[in-house]
């Protein structure tokens, strides 16, 4: 299928890197269309392992073209530390090619998402990299964006600018301490010099691999729960990580995606603060996070754990338009005792298999569960749906049936080739 998106069906986390390192083994591009640095996406090659944060997780084949698009915010010191990273383990960047019309994130973006952190009412747990800001930047129409860093003159006078507004917001509404543009103008020229050979039009890039029929493969960052307009809001993040971003993120037509697929954990997790119905604050989620190392790979914090839920993965199927589901830690799930999967909701009485937009209603649902055997073996070395225990395969059934997609692939391990093709 020419052109595949990969998505978190989640609160991110789910495991998407390896599955676009594994697909982009048969992609000639690979390419990421929202989010920043917020992201922590692992791959395991070798035993080795990878956290990309930014460059597409597609970068680790010698033959894959990897875009940033121009819906991703990017900070340009972050990735320049992660092209060195590579380059020392002998990685080629040259084939790294980043839109013209990205956002750029700058120190005050940072300075501004933590001092907001700490005065809002209720944290939202952000990971602090200014993405929030940045995109509201975007969104108030005075961001930077990465043609401007190509253009001094301009992009001196555009932070000089914003930073007279910024500066009063940050010493006067939050009594930080106010940042200084030129030495911000002269930091950002240094990584425009050396980004200057990758910044371009991706948007044309794009279009003629999709025309030429090459296979281009979409990298999801964040997850549908985390998603601006359909995740659990106000506890999101400022982009649209949903399959439709694609289009918005990156310029090509909805009509050229042909294969969506949402990657889910067979147990949830999240990181930062908001509702979680199916959350286990006892010895069952401290269970699964050891069991599943479960461990942010952006801020090392550690990520909070229950149960799957399917009436969130039925919404995420119909938000993105999933084709199939990929379901990652088999082998984790199987280790911790009976298992249990939320098939609807109770509230009030009624039951009910959509998730609700109104947190407060959300409050009143408590999860309906559905209980499953576990299984004794150890299946990390399982790569065929008949090898695995029947207790295994009853599990998945019933993800199938309750989520109503069916599922492609099972992750029984980090590595690359720890997956089992569903029979
Ligand atoms: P992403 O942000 O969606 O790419 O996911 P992360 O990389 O942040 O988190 C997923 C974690 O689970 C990483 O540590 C992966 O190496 C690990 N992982 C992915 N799939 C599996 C699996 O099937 N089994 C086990 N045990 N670990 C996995
Ligand atoms: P990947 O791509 C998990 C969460 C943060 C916080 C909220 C807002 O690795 O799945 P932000 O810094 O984006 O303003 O934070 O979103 N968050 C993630 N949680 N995985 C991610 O990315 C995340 N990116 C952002 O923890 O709750
Ligand atoms: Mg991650």
């Amino acid at each position: 299928m020419p052109v595949q998106v990969v998505v978190g069906t989640q609160w991110g986390d789910e495991g998407k890197g390896k599955y676009i390192d594994m697909l982009a083994a048969g992609a000639d591009v690979v390419a990421r269309f929202s989010g920043g640095n917020n992201a922590g996406h692992t791959l395991v090659v070798d035993g080795v392992k990878y956290a990309m944060h930014l460059l597409p997780s597609g970068i680790l084949h010698p033959h894959t073209l990897c875009v940033i698009g121009n819906g991703v915010v990017v900070d340009p010191a972050v990735l320049i530390r992660e092209m060195d990273m590579l380059a020392d383990r002998g990685v080629d960047l040259s084939r790294l090619r980043i839109s013209e019309r990205a956002h750029v994130i700058l120190p005050y973006h940072r300075v501004l998402d933590a001092l907001q952190e700490q005065h809002r009412g209720a944290a939202i747990g952000t990971t602090r990299r200014g993405i929030g800001p940045a995109y509201s930047d975007k969104a108030e129409r005075c961001g930077i964006r990465m043609c401007d860093l190509l253009v001094p003159e301009r992009f001196a006078r555009q932070v000089r600018e914003n930073l007279s507004i910024k500066n009063r917001i940050i010493e006067c509404v939050y009594g930080g301490a106010p940042l200084d543009p030129e030495a911000i103008i002269t930091e950002y020229l240094g990584y425009a010099r050396r980004l200057a050979p990758h910044i371009g039009d991706t948007v044309s890039l794009l279009a003629e691999a999709v025309e030429g029929g090459r296979k281009v493969l979409y990298e999801g960052a964040q997850a549908t729960f985390l998603d601006l307009d359909f995740g659990t809001y106000p506890y999101v993040t400022s982009s649209n990580p949903v399959a439709g971003g694609v289009c918005t993120g990156s310029g090509i037509g909805p009509r050229q995606v042909d294969d969506i697929i949402g990657v889910l954990k067979a147990y949830t997790s999240r990181v930062g603060e908001g509702p979680f119905p199916t959350e286990q604050k006892n010895d069952i989620g401290d269970r699964i996070r050891e069991l599943g190392h479960e461990y942010g790979t952006t801020t090392g914090r550690p990520r909070r754990c229950g149960w799957l839920d399917a009436v969130m993965i039925r919404f995420s199927a119909r938000v993105n338009g999933l084709t199939a589901l990929a379901v990652n830690h088999l082998d984790t799930i199987g280790r911790v005792g009976r298992i249990r999967l939320c098939v609807a909701y109770e509230k009030e009485g009624r039951r009910t298999r959509d998730f609700p937009a109104d947190l407060d209603q959300l409050a009143l649902c408590s999860p309906v569960y559905e209980d499953f055997e576990p299984w004794s073996e150890d299946i990390s070395g399982c790569r065929n749906w008949n090898e695995l225990p029947v207790e295994a395969r009853r599990y998945v059934e019933a993800i199938e049936t309750h989520c109503g997609v069916p599922v492609r692939y099972l992750g029984v391990g980090p590595g690359r080739e720890s997956l089992v093709l569903r029979g």
